[in-house]
């Protein structure tokens, strides 16, 4: 069965596949949702998708890492993924951004207005240059598309709005380990990227230091428009940034959650420990 469901971020409905863990919020959380059921042949929004994958399988010799994978996601929405170790995580971001192939399927990527293929990647480590100080190691990003006098002003733009205005001519060695990680994060939004790809971008981080990047990676979130894809295994993280959440299991989406909160989200909040503990479900066999 599809449902509409009210995106909080878009103000728009749009139709959505039921599973048994919508169903369940759907009943719990009226108001929510709106409670008619949508006609099979509804098409889906008017907006545009960042991506899609339709039947995306990913094999390494004869272990099925992704297994027949179909995903839309809608320009500027904030996903998650979640899934245990090993489940094929980092793989589908590396088949959204073109570092590798899909064994099969199609996987349709929008290159953005600019037709520029526009999609970035941010990493659990830095990846900074170490012989580059800080405002060259963001100009990094712009390769290909800005240089000179103009990147080095996107780059001090960008350095302002992680906080790093002042450190642009510091060498990286110099910064703590959340320093380097927001140079990472302004090198990789420094060309406006239409799609933002984090595998596991706060995961070294202190717990500290992690809230205070989830709030800036959210605001940034909120002000480029950006469609972020977040591999995380941190669940209160998940469901804390992102307006949907997909768990990954034996190859397959076991789990697409809606999470249909306002922003500014309070971390610890019922609503927040309720879809938390449906996820929980999903990855340690707790639901239906
Ligand atoms: N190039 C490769 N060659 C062979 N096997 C691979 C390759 N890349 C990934 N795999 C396998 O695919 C599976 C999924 O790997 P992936 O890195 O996507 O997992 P993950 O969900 O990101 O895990 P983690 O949470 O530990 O980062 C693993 O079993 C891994 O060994
Ligand atoms: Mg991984």
């Amino acid at each position: 069965m599809s449902v509409i469901a009210l995106d909080q971020k878009a103000k728009v409905a749009r139709p959505v596949k039921e599973t048994a863990e919508a169903r369940a919020l759907r009943e719990t959380s009226p108001g929510q949702w709106f409670p008619y059921a949508a006609p099979q042949t509804q098409e889906r929004d008017t907006r545009e998708n960042a991506f899609s994958f339709r039947g995306i399988s990913r094999k390494f010799g004869d272990k099925t890492v992704l297994d027949n994978i179909d995903l839309d996601v809608p320009a500027g929405q904030f996903i998650a993924v979640i899934g245990k170790s090993g489940c094929g995580k980092s793989t589908l971001l590396r088949l959204l951004t073109g570092l590798d192939k899909p064994t099969s399927g199609t996987l349709t990527v929008n290159k953005g207005t600019e037709g520029e293929n526009r999609t970035r990647i941010m990493f659990q480590e830095p990846r900074l240059l170490p012989w580059a100080k800080i405002a060259k190691n963001v100009e990094v990003g712009l390769t290909g598309i800005a240089k000179g006098k103009e990147a080095r002003e996107k780059s001090l733009a960008i350095l302002d709005e992680v906080g790093l205005a002042d450190r642009a001519e510091e060498w990286p060695s110099v910064l703590s380990g959340g320093q380097r990680q927001r140079v990472a994060l302004a090198r990789a939004l420094v060309a406006h990227p239409y799609i933002l790809a984090l595998d596991e971008p706060l995961g070294a981080l202190d717990a500290l230091t992690r809230i205070e990047m989830q709030h800036l990676l959210e605001s940034i979130w909120q002000q480029q428009a950006f469609t972020a894809v977040l591999v995380t295994h941190d669940v209160a993280e998940a469901v804390a940034l992102a307006d949907r959440v997909i768990v990954i299991d034996h190859g397959r989406i076991a789990l697409d959650l809606d999470i249909p909160l306002e922003r500014p989200r309070r971390h610890g909040s019922p609503e927040l420990a309720r879809l938390e503990g449906k996820i929980l479900d999903t990855l340690f066999g707790g639901t239906d």
